[in-house]
């Protein structure tokens, strides 16, 4: 039995980096800004707050694969089966759905992760409670898929979104719960009588109203559970956006042409819940614009112009979103540029790391981590709380502002150190202006609109992913 799993999950291995581009061409021009003061109130602190993590986590990681997408019957790259069940969709779904029967991940250590997240200068959080393979990574009473009908039920802290939830918010962050609208496993979405085609609702919402009520208030059910149970929650993170109306598909955009049906879930009355147990709570219903999109999020790309309305791009730290054993993990400088690039045009990234089968992050994933922190431990003053600055990016140049603070970023290239003088592109500078570089008191000299570094100066700052010039 061992050594099959093993197979199985060697077998597997090669499948997990492909993932569904869906969030690129979204028209936000039909942004939505809320009215409701609370709501106001919390968008505008979680746009201070800049810097997030993504957690991706589920039985999925037992195999290494990608998350959910293996189950999908679609004949897409992200949705490819692998390991000795792949040749008979039935026979997979049924292996897949039996993961939680061992999936048992004892190195869990949430307070470890929180602490890693918040030393990187991270300070809020979204945790997939559960993804579209439909399997609660909380305590639900609406199934029997879940955590806590798992080997792990025996551990104290088995319903893990309740101690991922409250280990980050012991450490001051804001909290968010990803759920996916689409559930895979329920068969009130995947109704059995008909096999599932697609990723969509196996029947027809209008022709079986009674089967999809019943759908509507499984989903109801669980998101009320999440807003109950867990604790203060900040944002409601809805992903699977062609579970929506039918009248808010936008025709422009080629995955929701697809869409067969109207698959309406009721997200006034979904909302309407949620904020009376959490108010304020952000609604993030994605790709689907309007009310209950209180910010877009770029998925995986970061936009070329800076953008008024709210907005996050969620990027992956290495190439998956769920745990696979080689990542390939991206550089700290490459992540400091993400993020800065991002702040600078008005956003927040929101930064995946994926938890292992064994409730552990790769070493990498600390590593990149304390590696950020160091850097933002000294050049945060530049991304916390700031505003977006014209000309935002220019060249290697990058721009935000506080009061009368401009901060200027310069996006050095791997291994470059600070040139004895540098010229902020874009930048119109008063000649008695103030400038020293962020960690460094030393006032610099400003000739013709060029900043002179002394070689002690540049000494004392070192080798930095992004040099901050701080001006007043
Ligand atoms: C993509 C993936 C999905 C993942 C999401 C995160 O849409 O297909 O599985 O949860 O990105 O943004």
């Amino acid at each position: 039995m061992k050594l099959k799993s093993t197979l199985l999950a060697a077998a597997l291995l090669l499948g997990g980096n492909i993932y569904a581009q869906q969030h690129s061409e979204q028209d936000h021009s039909k942004y939505v800004a809320p009215t409701d003061p609370l709501v106001k109130e919390k968008l505008s602190k979680w746009q201070d707050v800049k810097f997030g993590l993504l957690m991706h986590w589920g039985t999925y990681s037992a195999w290494g694969i990608v998350e959910s997408w293996s189950l999908c019957p679609e004949d897409e790259g992200w949705c490819e089966r692998r390991g000795p069940h792949s040749h008979d969709w039935f026979e997979y779904k049924k292996a897949y759905e039996d993961i939680p029967k061992t999936f048992n991940p004892v190195k869990f250590n949430p307070e470890r992760w929180a602490q890693a997240a918040k030393n990187a200068g991270m300070k809020y959080l979204v945790f997939t409670t559960k993804h579209h393979d439909g399997f609660a990574m909380f305590d639900s009473k609406y199934t029997d898929y879940k955590i806590t009908n798992t080997p792990f039920k025996s551990n104290p802290k088995s319903n893990v979104t309740k101690e991922i939830l409250a280990a980050f918010r012991n450490q001051g962050f804001m909290t968010g719960t990803y759920f996916s609208k689409p559930d895979w496993h329920t068969d009130t979405y995947w109704w059995p009588y008909f096999p599932p085609k697609d990723r969509n609702v196996s029947y027809d919402p209008k022709k079986r109203p009674e089967i999809w009520n019943k759908f509507k208030d499984f989903t109801y059910n669980q998101i009320e559970e999440l807003m109950t149970d867990y604790g203060s929650v900040d944002i409601l993170w809805l992903d699977g956006g062609w579970v929506r109306p039918f009248s808010t598909i936008d025709p422009n955009i080629s995955w929701q042409k697809t869409i067969p049906y109207d698959q309406d879930i009721d997200m006034a009355r979904i909302a309407k819940m949620a904020r009376s147990h959490q108010p304020g709570l952000l609604v993030v219903d994605r790709t689907v614009t309007g009310e209950f999109e209180n910010y877009v999020t770029p998925e995986q790309s970061i936009p070329d112009h800076y953008m008024s309305i709210p907005w996050e791009s969620c990027m992956t730290m290495g190439d998956s979103w769920s745990y696979i054993p080689k990542e390939n993990f991206k550089s700290a400088q490459k992540l400091v540029h993400t993020l800065v690039d991002i702040v600078a045009k008005g956003g927040n990234l929101l930064l995946n790391v994926a938890p292992g089968p064994d409730g552990e992050w790769h070493e990498e994933a600390y590593q990149r981590l304390e590696e950020m922190g160091k850097w933002m431990s000294i050049n945060g003053v530049g991304i916390y709380e700031t505003k977006p600055l014209a000309p935002y990016r220019a060249g290697k140049w990058a721009y935000t502002k506080k009061g009368s603070t401009t901060y200027a970023f310069y996006l050095a290239e791997a291994g470059e150190k600070l040139p004895a003088t540098l010229k902020p592109e874009g930048l119109t500078l008063a000649a008695n202006a103030k400038i020293n570089l962020a960690g460094n008191k030393k006032a610099l000299k400003l000739k013709a609109g060029t900043i002179e570094i002394p070689t002690k100066t540049a000494t004392e700052i070192g080798q930095q992913p992004a040099y901050l010039f701080v001006i007043n």
